[in-house]
């Protein structure tokens, strides 16, 4: 998926009751997982992509709030404008996450909430946290969340020959389990701290019944049991540079 396909996405995004309620029930899953993850002072940080903030709230605005400094970036430029429009305060730039404009050692957080499940092959997940890695000072921690193969139901939407769009509105590609994520993120150089599963009610449940955001939310306690990788929709992992 180009670029220019991420435009369409944005460009054509239509909010309805369902669409506003994943996107609050995302963000506030991700949040929360933030605020147990990341420290209270967080320094630099970057985030790797703003489809949530050109769409809602997202995430910046509660990193933002932790962050000496934040930059986020897209590949997309309609997604960033739609950010921008959002969040006039935020600093978005365009760029490619396998080639980060940055130096190396730039940030002491990186963000990064499936930005890296969309590339055709896992040669594009490993680039990505190359570059993650790079660009974090040693001791920096990198949050990546993936969709989970593990997960029958998003295995099986993945295998799909085509996606109708009420399953998800754009392209979903390679991704990794947990112990994959965990093997990755190794073979880059991270230390891996954390392995986590998150937003365990199925995206279409959630779209066609629209509960209140709060019996949502209360699923997320299934991230306590030992199903957890069965039912997450999203692997999440805490990675710290040594
Ligand atoms: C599914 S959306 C991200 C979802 C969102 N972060 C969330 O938590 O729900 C994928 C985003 O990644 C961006 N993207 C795709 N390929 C990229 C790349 N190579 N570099 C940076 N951003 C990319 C897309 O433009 C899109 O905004």
């Amino acid at each position: 998926m180009t670029s220019h396909d991420w435009d369409a996405v944005v460009r054509t995004w239509r909010e309805t009751r369902g669409s506003s309620l994943l996107r609050a029930y995302s963000d506030e899953v991700n949040r929360r997982l933030l605020r147990r993850w990341l420290p209270q002072d967080c320094g630099r940080v970057l985030k790797t992509d703003v489809f949530d903030e050109a769409v809602a709230e997202g995430l910046s605005p509660f990193l933002a709030a932790r962050a000496q400094a934040f930059v986020a970036i897209d590949a997309s430029p309609e997604t960033v404008a739609a950010a921008r429009r959002r969040h006039p305060e935020l600093d978005a730039r365009v760029a490619d996450v396998r080639a980060l404009p940055f130096e190396a050692a730039s940030f002491d957080v990186v963000v990064s909430t499936s930005t890296l499940d969309h590339f055709p092959s896992r040669a594009g997940v490993e680039a990505a946290l190359r570059e993650l890695h790079r660009v974090l000072v040693p001791g920096g921690l990198a949050v990546v969340t993936l969709d989970n193969p593990r997960n029958p139901l998003v295995a099986l939407r993945n295998a799909l020959p085509f996606r109708p769009l009420v399953l998800v509105p754009y392209y979903v590609g390679a991704t990794l389990g947990p112990r994959g994520l965990g093997a990755a993120l190794e073979s880059v150089g991270f230390a891996v701290e954390e392995l986590a599963a998150v937003m365990h009610v199925p995206r279409i449940a959630a779209r066609a019944l629209r509960p209140p955001l709060r019996l949502l939310l209360a699923a997320e306690r299934l991230e306590r049991w030992p199903t957890r990788f069965l039912t997450g929709q999203f692997v999440a992992a805490r990675a710290r540079r040594p």
